[in-house]
């Protein structure tokens, strides 16, 4: 259950990670391209949802063009940071392995364990770029103020069976889909869900200070959980439906924070 303690009232600048399937808001204006010391960011946008200004960033790009292990979150979280950004509400789609977490499901993760590797992960790489090198206290991954309203929002909107306001994200290298032994191995280190992108995200906002929390979708059963064979126009249609109330989710939720003083 997550409590209200330690909420934060300066003043928020908002920007959501649009993950698979989430790459454009309606009626947002493209910004041009940002130049950071990890590299161009292109594609961030501006806009309002529900009367509040919002930054969107599509993390694989407009079309879908940037392969998980291929995504420069570094630059991506540089870039948000430099706009001002204070919160971000970060879209994933997943895979379930939680019994009660199948396609369909939203989970709002309160933990995470990291598989990807070869990532650059860090912006306290001991380069020119770093002036000092700091250990984050990433006990907690996420904000909690950020999951507390994500989980109001669910609250009011869904029944109680649609979401869970915890869970363990695990994040694989991908492209690829896991084997059925990996996601047993996966699920025995105590993982709810897996996806490909949560990290190094999660870590880099916490460098930056920036308050992160994500909203995961599931899209599909996680590799042997479910002995039926992947059907991809499933898991997509799972995917379109979910990110409509997950849109409308993070609305309320930018709204709510917004609102608190
Ligand atoms: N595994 C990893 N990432 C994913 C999955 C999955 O099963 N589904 C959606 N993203």
């Amino acid at each position: 259950m997550i409590s209200e303690a330690s909420v934060s009232h300066k003043p928020k600048v908002f920007a959501i990670i649009g993950g698979s399937g989430l790459y454009e808001m309606p009626g947002f204006s493209q910004l041009d391209a940002i130049e950071t010391p990890y590299g161009f960011v292109h594609g961030i946008s501006r806009g309002t949802l529900n009367s509040v200004d919002v930054f969107f960033l599509p993390r694989h790009g407009n079309h879908h063009q940037i392969p998980p292990h291929k995504v420069n979150y570094r630059a991506n979280i540089w870039a948000l940071s430099f706009l001002g950004v204070t919160d971000i509400v970060a879209v994933n789609a997943v895979g379930g392995i939680h019994s009660e977490m199948g396609p369909g499901h939203l989970c709002i993760p309160d933990q995470v364990i990291d598989y990807s590797w070869g990532r650059e992960h860090t912006f306290f790489d001991g380069s020119e770029l770093c002036d000092k090198v700091s250990y984050i206290d990433f006990s907690e991954p996420f904000t909690l103020e950020l999951r507390a309203v994500l989980q109001q929002q669910c609250e009011s909107t869904l029944a109680p069976n649609q979401f869970s306001s915890w869970g363990t994200y695990a994040c694989t290298q991908g492209p690829r889909l896991e084997s059925a032994a990996e996601i047993c191995r996966i699920r025995r280190d105590g993982a709810d869900i897996v996806g490909m992108t949560l990290m190094p995200e999660a870590a880099l906002a916490r460098e930056l200070e920036l308050g992160y929390a994500s909203i995961c979708a599931v899209v599909n059963w996680a590799a042997g959980i479910d002995p039926q064979e992947l059907v991809m126009a499933e898991v997509l249609a799972t995917l379109e439906e979910a990110l409509s109330t997950v849109n409308l989710l993070i609305a309320g939720a930018i709204k709510s924070l917004s609102l608190h003083k």
